[in-house]
């Protein structure tokens, strides 16, 4: 049996991936505990969810910036992850860029689940990106979080067709449901001690 992994999950808004993280773990397929989840948004429905469960839910106001967090905020953050002791940093659908506090204490230690084929389609709306650019494969990412947005090394991905009829919805919710499946199988991985990072590449040992 792999140990247990601390995760600390930060999410902005809806939290169906913080949900099918919850999901696993209750169902016995995911090796780890959430024991804090963060938002910068006061009614996010990721706060909801993870009450409901018995998380600790905490709302961390995010300063005067729109796309990132003010320093002495970031440290809260950090603050906040290193006393609930988090090992391992989900980020689900949290909207802001993630900055140097906390790759001083987590470094190598964050997740990020993108909507897309990285690096293909990076930033907001990857789905709709992907969508209008015509593509006829899709898909979603996860990765380690480095210092630029949606670029740390790709611990897997999954692919979905765009078909004829789609639309932008239709389209997200097909790639919604491989997040969620492949976030969890992400943090599997990272809790049985099996992605080993060399420069750009993970291995799955
Ligand atoms: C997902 O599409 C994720 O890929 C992106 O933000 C969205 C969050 O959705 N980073 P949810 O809050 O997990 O439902």
């Amino acid at each position: 049996m792999p140990r247990e992994v601390n995760l600390g999950v930060l999410a902005s808004g809806r939290g169906s991936n913080l949900q099918s993280i919850i999901d696993n773990i209750e169902a016995g397929k995911l090796s780890a505990e959430i024991a804090v989840v963060i938002s910068d948004n006061e009614d996010a429905k990721a706060l909801e969810r993870a009450r409901k469960h018995n998380i600790k839910a905490v709302y961390i106001p995010p300063g005067t910036h729109k796309t990132y967090l003010d320093d002495e905020v970031e440290k809260e953050y950090v603050k906040c992850l290193k006393e609930n002791g988090v090992e391992l940093v989900i980020l689900a659908g949290f909207m802001r860029v993630i900055k140097k506090r906390f790759f001083e204490e987590y470094s190598g230690r964050m997740m990020n689940i993108h909507p897309a084929l990285l690096p293909s389609f990076k930033g907001l709306e990857g789905q709709r990106q992907a969508f209008e650019y015509g593509v006829k494969v899709s898909g979603c990412t996860v990765h380690f979080i480095d210092e630029s947005v949606d670029h740390g090394p790709i611990i897997c991905q999954a692919s979905v067709p765009v078909l004829e009829d789609d639309t932008v919805e239709t389209l997200s919710a097909r790639i919604l449901k491989e997040e969620h499946r492949i976030y969890s199988e992400a943090i599997q991985l990272y809790a049985e001690g099996r992605l080993k990072t060399e420069e750009r590449k993970v291995r799955v040992v």
